[in-house]
């Protein structure tokens, strides 16, 4: 993990419990006790191809926590004032991104595995996919 700058509440790193085991490593994460919010949805990326570009938008209310559960990739985050930039390699690592904020994903490794835990359901109108959009919100109050 790399943390080029921080602004408290954009993102924020959640670390996970480790059962290390010679027989293999186990996680687990709880709901309403690691995450700030309960899981309403679980998603994950795969197949990505290296080259792809993910995200591209910011959402009205939803919260995630992202997390790599194989290989690696970039996470640029943008609070419409502060940029951060994270690297996700660790699968008890997770990035909790808040409301709000501009999220993109790339340099994806070869057979990388992006695993979401998300505070609501889908839902196509809590996107900002155009982002100055996204900034007249925030300079409109919407927070
Ligand atoms: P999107 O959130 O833009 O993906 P990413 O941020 O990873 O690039 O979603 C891509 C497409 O998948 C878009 O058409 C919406 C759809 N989608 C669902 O139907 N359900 C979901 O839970 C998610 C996350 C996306």
């Amino acid at each position: 993990m790399t943390r080029i700058s921080a602004h408290q509440g954009s993102a924020r790193i959640i670390d996970l419990p480790q059962i290390h085991d010679p027989r293999g490593d186990l996680t687990f994460v709880e709901g309403g006790n690691h995450l700030p919010f309960d899981i309403a949805r679980v998603y994950y990326l795969y197949n990505v191809p290296v080259d792809s570009e993910r995200g591209g938008h910011a959402h009205r209310d939803l919260e995630q926590v992202i997390f790599a559960l194989s290989g690696s990739f970039r996470i640029k985050i943008d609070d419409g004032e502060t940029k951060t930039e994270f690297w996700l390699r660790d699968p008890r690592k997770g990035l909790y991104v808040n409301r709000m904020i501009w999220r993109e994903m790339d340099a994806f490794s070869q057979g990388a595995v992006c695993m979401v835990l998300a505070s609501h359901v889908y839902d196509e109108s809590d996107y900002f996919r155009d982002y100055n959009e996204f900034q007249n919100a925030l300079r409109g109050g919407v927070e």
